[in-house]
């Protein structure tokens, strides 16, 4: 067996014993995911309107975070991750090793090179900025100031004038299920759902569902509650998250 030694680990299903799926991870990989699971992937209503959904892709997965937990939480019965990034497919290695799954990873700029089969439900944490001028002012704001931390944040977080957002929205119907539907997690500070909607369907003619998330979340006691400041991947400022899924008309 592989060492895990460089990994740090996620985990996704607890169980009495502590954990009995651990995503694995390198640090320069994660883009927010476990935080999103916290806010949106995780809560009840998300899962419910899901639930019947049987295969899952993750776009712009990075370790995979998200595809792996609905994979787990929705019991379905095959998990996909595209990312442009090469690397990530040694985390995605490595989980699947540790916890004897099969690796579906399809190393891919959008869906450029996308030869995987068509699924349920498509779900994605893309970069939310599109202009070089949003990109600096993260830059001044998390004081990034090496090549390696600005070449990593910029893959992270960029995407200039939209062009991934441009080729996922006019790509993913027939990478969808009949039953199918994809969910975009967007801020809200940078990319309003009118746009969104507008970008995905001119004739709005698709059914559109929401989720919304600031600092409040529900907690398992169904009370509101508030995350605190200082959580590791809270990001100050920038609270403001959405998700917008998409679902394929079939008639
Ligand atoms: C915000 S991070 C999300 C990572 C991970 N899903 C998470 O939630 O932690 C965005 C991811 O999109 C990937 N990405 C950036 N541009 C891409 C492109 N053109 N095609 C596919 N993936 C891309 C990056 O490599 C990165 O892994």
């Amino acid at each position: 067996m592989k060492t895990t030694k460089n990994f740090r680990r996620y985990c996704i299903k607890k169980d009495v014993m502590g954990c009995s799926f651990y995503v694995y991870y390198k640090g320069n990989h994660i883009g927010g995911g476990p935080i999103f699971i916290d806010y949106i992937f995780g809560k009840k209503e998300f899962l419910e309107e899901h639930k019947d959904c049987k295969s899952v892709l993750e776009v712009c997965s990075g370790p995979g975070f998200i595809g792996w937990y609905l994979y787990k939480t929705l019991n379905m019965d095959s998990v996909h991750f595209l990312d442009i990034h090469k690397p990530v497919e040694d985390d995605l290695k490595m989980t699947c090793e540790i916890n004897n799954e099969e690796l579906n990873f399809y190393h891919s700029d959008g869906f450029k090179n996308y030869d995987g089969p068509k699924v349920d439900l498509i779900v994605m944490n893309p970069p939310f900025y599109y202009t070089e001028k949003q990109f600096e002012n993260h830059k001044k704001h998390f004081q990034l100031t090496t090549d390696k931390q600005i070449e990593t944040a910029k893959r992270i977080t960029l995407d200039l004038d939209f062009k991934l957002h441009d080729n996922l929205i006019s790509n993913f119907k027939k990478h969808l299920t009949d039953n199918g539907r994809i969910v975009f997690l967007e801020d809200l500070n940078f990319i309003s759902r009118d746009f969104m909607e507008s970008k995905i369907d001119e004739n709005k003619s698709g059914e559109y569902k929401e989720f919304c998330v600031g600092r409040e979340y529900v907690g398992d006691d169904g009370k509101r509650k508030q995350r605190p400041e200082n959580t590791i991947y809270e990001e100050p400022n920038t609270p403001n998250y959405y998700t917008l899924t998409y679902y394929k008309q079939t008639a």
